[in-house]
C-alpha cells in the first residue's frame, strides 16, 4: 500500500480473527520498530514477541482487570513488547517512534493493530522483576509500550482531524 494510503486509512483495530501471522509477517513488523531513527542512533530498543496464548498474557490481564469483558490485547496473535534502556533520556520517545512505524508497517501488510500503554502499571508495578523476566527484557531496560497485531476481524472508520484549529503557519 502506497504510504500516504496507510497514514489516511490506518485506524486502532481491537477485534481480530483467529488467524495467526506468518514468520515472514512477525519479522516485517518488528523489522519496522528496529528501522525507527533513535536519539544519537542509540538503537537501544528491543522487541519480545508474545503469542496470545502464553501464559505472561493471562497473567496480565489478572494483574489488569480479571474481570474485563475484553482483554487487553484484544486476542491478537501476537503482542510486541518494546523496552527500552532506563539510563536513556530519549527512551520513552524513540519507543513512540518505533512503535508507530510498527503500526504503520502492520497496515501496509494489510494487518490490523492497536497500540497498547495501559498494562504499564501493572508490567513496571511492583511485580516488575518478575514481568522483567517473562518478557524477555533485558538487564537495565523497561517495558515502554506495545503493540497487539492480527488479521483485523472489523472495520474502523479514521478518525477526523481539524486542521485549522491544530496546526500554526506563522
Ligand atoms: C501511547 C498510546 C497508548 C495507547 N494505549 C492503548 C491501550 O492501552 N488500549 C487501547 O485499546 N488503545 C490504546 N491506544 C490507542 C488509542 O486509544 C487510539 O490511537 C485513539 O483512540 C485514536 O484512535 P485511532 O488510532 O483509531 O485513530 C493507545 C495509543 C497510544 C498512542
Amino acid at each position: 500500500m502506497e504510504f500516504f494510503d496507510v497514514m489516511e486509512n490506518r485506524s486502532s483495530i481491537r477485534k481480530y480473527t483467529d488467524e495467526p501471522l506468518s514468520e515472514e509477517e512477525i519479522r516485517c513488523v518488528a523489522t519496522a520498530g528496529l528501522k525507527a531513527p533513535t536519539a544519537t542512533n542509540k538503537q537501544e530498543i528491543h522487541i519480545t514477541v508474545v503469542k496470545k496464548d502464553d501464559p505472561v498474557q493471562a497473567m496480565i490481564q489478572k494483574d489488569l482487570n480479571p474481570e474485563a469483558a475484553v482483554n487487553f490485547y484484544y486476542d491478537a496473535p501476537i503482542t510486541f513488547y518494546l523496552s527500552a534502556a532506563d539510563d536513556f533520556g530519549w527512551s520513552d520517545i524513540d519507543a513512540g517512534i518505533a512503535v508507530e512505524n510498527m503500526h504503520l508497517a502492520a497496515k501496509a501488510l494489510g494487518l490490523g493493530s492497536v497500540i497498547l500503554g495501559c498494562m504499564k502499571k501493572v508490567v513496571c508495578g511492583k511485580k516488575k522483576e518478575e514481568y522483567d523476566k517473562l518478557l524477555c527484557i533485558p538487564q537495565g531496560y523497561s517495558y515502554k509500550i506495545a503493540i497487539a497485531v492480527g488479521h483485523a476481524d472489523t472495520e474502523k472508520v479514521p478518525h477526523n482531524i481539524d486542521y485549522d484549529r491544530d496546526v500554526t503557519v506563522k
